[in-house]
């Protein structure tokens, strides 16, 4: 993986394998979770909720599985590598529980959901298998396995958003954070197994997102992330707050509401789709300052008959009309994508349209993967999956030149200027450099200074950039702030 995909933090396979610690419960069990989460930030929104009802219950969170009473496995199924990384992990945990018996193994997420009690007959050490929309039931499913039965619940719900349950904010840096604003996918892309994984979308009731973020906002955190597959999608019908009449609530009408919380907190959101975007969603960003002008809108391909087969429901005119809309309502707006290679009968020509389309378009970030097939899928059952590796391989390097060359002359339109960056703490690579990002979402890196801390907004002075990162010094003074 290059630089240039660790640039956003919502995407899959970005985060993988991370450990979670929580502060102790005020009444403990004497037990200890061990949860690790792969996969997209949904996940890691998802383990938080896991944590969130397991210290209800007492435990306690361990950052190492050897001191664990039970260890819990968020996984990811959205290509067959996810997959295989949670089995080459899973061995590991099984070493421990030949070292310790009594050790509980759970896997929660989407292989779970996909795999259901086939995972049972597969893995022999594993105890647990909750899908996505049964974490509730995790305390009795846990006894269930100490009282030496199997545990298994992977039924989908067209209602659970664990919208009362308030996440535990995990390994987080205390500026930014996610709100899971609905679950599920309608959309049936013909690659795409999430929609089995995750069942039917549903949205969150936008009250209990609203006092999310201002409960965030209350306790210090300056960014929040609105998260969903299809967040444009998103639409909630019911009383309004003083219960008179019903109302409705569409997604440029929660980003607004959510935007008036405060002009110091940040939203960004992910992901948009191109079929879904609208008018009214672009308006919204260019009319507050604190709706960041970044937008996720992923392509696939550039080829309309390649969309088609991958059921996307637009075309390559389609795309580049709301491309247009998005220069035109805001000018400036950084845009990325996710990209996949050699898809099922793409020829020579249908590849060298999507790299039309990413120069098109200039990509800020792109996310490229080449194309994996995932049983049960529509493209499963109905295409051949017959570009062979090799070439998907190289289209992939293709791609993946062309998003960097586009992300480089993306940023170097900064060099020169100022930024605005929300500090989000030291850099990776020393500690004596601080790290933030700018509205489009430009990781930028500058030396520290005294009194500038984690979760103030600075202006820095950019004088020079790789393809993946800003560097500048913070401003004395302010000549043109973009
Ligand atoms: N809901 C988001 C994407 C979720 S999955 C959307 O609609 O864009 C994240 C990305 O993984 C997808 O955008 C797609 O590019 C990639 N992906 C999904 N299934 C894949 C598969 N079978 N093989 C390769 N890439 C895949
Ligand atoms: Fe998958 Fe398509 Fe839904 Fe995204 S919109 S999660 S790619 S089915
Ligand atoms: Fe996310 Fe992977 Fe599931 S991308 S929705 S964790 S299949």
């Amino acid at each position: 993986m290059i630089d240039l995909q660790l640039t956003d933090k919502t995407h899959d396979e970005e985060r993988q394998g991370e450990a979670l610690v929580i502060d102790a419960p005020e009444v403990r069990n004497g037990r200890k979770l061990y949860i690790e989460s792969y996969g997209c930030q949904m996940n890691f929104a998802d383990s938080e909720i896991v944590a969130s009802i397991l210290k209800d219950q007492g435990f306690e969170t361990t950052g190492d599985y050897h001191e664990a009473d039970v260890v819990f496995i968020n996984t990811c199924s959205i290509r067959e590598n996810a997959e295989q990384r949670v089995r080459n992990r899973l061995s590991q945990f099984g070493a421990e529980k030949r070292r310790n018996p009594k050790l509980v193994v759970g896997v929660l997420g989407c292989m779970a959901e996909r795999l259901k009690s086939k995972f049972l007959e597969e893995e022999k050490l594993v105890d647990m298998v909750v899908g996505p929309d049964a974490y509730r039931d995790l305390p009795q499913l846990i006894s269930q396995v100490e009282d030496g039965h199997k545990a298994i619940n992977v039924l989908l719900s067209r209602e659970e958003t664990y919208a009362d349950i308030s996440p535990v904010r995990l390994n987080g840096n205390g500026i930014t954070a996610f709100i899971s604003i609905m679950r599920g996918c309608d959309n049936m892309c013909s690659f795409c197994v999430v929609p089995f994984t995750r069942g039917r979308e549903r949205s969150r009731d936008p009250y209990s997102i609203l006092a999310e973020a201002q409960d965030l906002f209350d306790k210090g955190y300056k960014e929040v992330t609105l998260l969903g597959q299809n967040v444009d999608s998103y639409k909630w019908k019911g009383a309004d707050a003083e219960e008179h009449a019903e109302i409705e609530v569409n997604f440029a009408q929660l980003l607004e509401k959510v935007a008036l919380i405060s002009p110091d907190l940040r939203i960004r959101f992910s992901t948009s789709h191109p079929k879904d975007i609208t008018d009214e969603v672009l308006y919204a960003i260019a009319k507050y300052d604190n709706i960041c002008n970044y937008i996720h809108l992923p392509v696939q391909s550039g080829s309309s008959r390649v969309l088609e087969l991958m059921n996307r429901t637009y075309t390559r005119e389609w795309y580049i009309n709301r491309i247009d809309a998005i220069r035109r309502i805001i000018p400036g707006c950084a845009i990325s994508s996710d990209i996949i290679a050699g898809f099922c009968t793409e020829t020579e020509e249908e590849h060298q349209e999507t790299l039309s389309i990413m120069d098109y378009v200039g990509y800020d970030f792109a996310f490229t993967f080449s194309y994996s097939e995932r049983p049960g899928t529509l493209a499963a059952r109905k295409l051949a999956d017959d570009i062979p590796e090799p070439v998907k391989k190289r289209r992939l390097a293709e791609i993946l030149l062309k998003a960097q060359e586009t992300s480089l002359m993306r940023l170097q339109q900064f060099v020169g200027k100022t930024v605005r960056i929300l500090v989000e703490g030291t850099s990776k690579k020393s500690d004596l450099d601080l790290c933030g990002r700018n509205d489009q979402n430009a990781m930028v890196v500058f030396p520290a200074a005294p009194g500038v801390k984690a979760g103030t907004y600075v202006n820095v002075y950019i004088d020079r950039c790789t393809s993946a990162t800003l560097l500048g010094t913070i401003a004395v003074e302010v000549p043109e702030i973009v």
